[in-house]
């Protein structure tokens, strides 16, 4: 099946905000997080049933250090400081996979900044 497409603007966001003002995202914007430690967006992933499936997530990181995040799946810590290497410029998006276990029905998927700088902007998460 093609993949699901979940906007990073329609998601829960905790400490961020949804701007527009970068080309190249989909949907209607992107999620500029803030920059510290914590700051998250949080989507939903339903999962026909249990198994392990590949995230897709799509960022921009227009400075020259990473902005390492880590993913939760139901509060359950699925990958530790996960990279998100700089794309070169804040309009330039690229995609980082990671494959996570998901239970049947709905999840919570939640990437968290994990260093003072906060995460790279978000644009979306496909599974
Ligand atoms: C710039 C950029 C933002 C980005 C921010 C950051 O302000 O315009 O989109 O989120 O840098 O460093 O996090
Ligand atoms: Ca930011």
């Amino acid at each position: 099946p093609p993949p699901t497409l979940l906007e990073a603007e329609n998601a829960v966001i905790g400490q961020g905000v949804i701007e527009s003002n970068h080309a190249g995202f989909t949907g209607t914007g992107f999620v500029n997080y803030d920059n510290l430690v914590g700051s998250y967006v949080e989507f939903t992933v339903t999962a026909a049933q249990a198994g392990t499936a590949t995230l897709t997530f799509r960022y921009a990181n227009g400075t020259a250090v990473g902005r390492p995040m880590d993913i939760t799946v139901n509060g359950t810590l699925a990958a530790g400081g996960l990279a998100f290497d700089p794309t070169g410029a804040w309009p330039t998006w690229t995609t980082r996979t990671v494959t996570v276990p998901l239970a049947a029905g709905a999840n919570t998927v939640r990437a968290t900044a994990t260093t003072a700088n906060g995460g790279p902007n978000l644009d979306r998460l496909s599974v």
